[in-house]
């Protein structure tokens, strides 16, 4: 078994040495840039407990428990979970190189699900038969751990394989292929250079950190009784591009072999159905909004936020005074990139974080 990172996390030093080493997702809307920023206005409050309620790529559950919290860190999607529970949860196991060999052996008896459903979409036949294979045997490892951090280990080599990192194109890729490395390597490549970079993440805090795959209205905060939640959900969409289905549906699927999902058979990408979520529409963000600060009024609420998002500001501080006495704002400009096929735009937008206390 290799050597963890069991170092204690009693400077700041060692938080932002431990947070920078976390491995970039991706992922739509991920805090991963900001987070030096958020630390900042973490170190000022004072809290032992905290749940990131929506925790995507999981990286601000990461610098909290590199902060030394107890981190409870949930998601509505399975495979964010997943992430969470292999490496914040997760404070002792790695996949060693007896695992490593278990999970490589192609000879094992699998299914071939993936092969038949996914032919000619988003990876070549060896590929896809190696997905179905590593499927089997993650299921065959022996503990909840070292599966999620296989599973997280899998979905990181699938993103890096996606030219564009998204599940939403599909067939020739060719004029996406700009040669780079990642597009080479085979996902066994990829997924024996991500268990190595994944094992070296896992770290323990000495907390009983928990993930949790559930909508944010269903946690219990009444048994966790979190000190401080952290709430980064997302934003109503300006089109329908930024459903997280849409996007990493494959990743969703394949974190529990789309075992209970329904693949949409007309869909050029075999996609499965998209998850309602409140904070999406127009018509019902206030109001939803309005339920999470209630439901965690007891916690001090930290929300991230960002100026061309609706609702905007002022309505959003003025619900969060409903529940809190002391709202606080703290603003860092962003130059945020979005782009299609043929044309790459910028814009200046405010990240904001809203602080409630007392
Ligand atoms: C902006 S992203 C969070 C990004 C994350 N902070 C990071 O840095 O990677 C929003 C997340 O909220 C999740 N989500 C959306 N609606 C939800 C709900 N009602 N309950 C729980 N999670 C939800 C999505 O699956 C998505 O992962």
């Amino acid at each position: 078994m290799q050597d963890l990172q069991l170092f204690p996390f009693d400077s700041d030093h060692s938080v932002e040495y431990q947070t920078s080493r976390y491995p970039l997702m991706r992922y739509m809307g991920s805090k991963n840039k900001l987070v030096p920023w958020i630390h900042e206005a973490l170190k000022s409050l004072e809290f032992e407990s905290a749940l990131d309620a929506f925790s995507g790529s999981g990286v601000v559950s990461y610098l909290m428990k590199a902060m030394d919290k107890k981190v409870y860190s949930n998601d509505f999607l399975n495979f964010s979970s997943v992430i969470s529970k292999g490496v914040i949860e997760n404070n002792t196991e790695v996949i060693d190189s007896n695992d490593l060999r278990r999970l490589l052996d192609m000879n094992a008896k699998s299914d071939d699900f993936i092969q038949k459903t996914f032919k000619d979409i988003f990876y070549d036949s060896a590929d896809l038969l190696f997905l179905d294979a590593i499927s089997a045997n993650i299921s065959h490892l022996d503990s909840k751990y070292k599966k999620a951090l296989a599973y997280t280990s899998l979905f990181r080599s699938c993103l890096k394989k996606q030219p564009r990192g998204v599940f939403t194109i599909s067939g020739n890729l060719d004029r996406y292929n700009d040669g780079r490395r990642d597009l080479r390597l085979s996902l066994k490549e990829h997924f024996v250079e991500q268990v190595k970079i994944y094992n070296e993440v896992v770290f323990d805090n000495h907390k009983e950190n928990a993930s949790f795959n559930l909508n944010v209205f269903d946690f219990s905060n009444k048994m966790y009784k979190p000190d401080l939640v952290y709430m980064d959900p997302p934003y109503v969409p300006a089109s329908d591009d930024n459903c997280y289905v849409k996007r990493y549906h494959f990743l969703e699927g394949l974190s529990k072999y789309w075992k209970g999902e329904e693949i949409m058979k007309n869909t050029k990408v075999k996609k499965i159905k998209k998850k309602y979520t409140a904070f999406s529409y127009r018509k019902t963000a206030i109001q939803a909004f309005e339920e999470m600060f209630d439901k965690f009024s007891d916690s001090t609420l930290v929300l991230s936020y960002s100026s061309n998002a609706y609702p905007d500001l002022e309505t959003l501080i003025s619900i969060m005074r409903n529940h809190k006495s002391d709202v606080e704002v703290k603003v860092k400009p962003h130059k945020y990139h979005f782009g299609n096929h043929s044309s790459v735009s910028r814009s200046n937008v405010n990240e904001y974080l809203v602080i409630g206390q007392s």
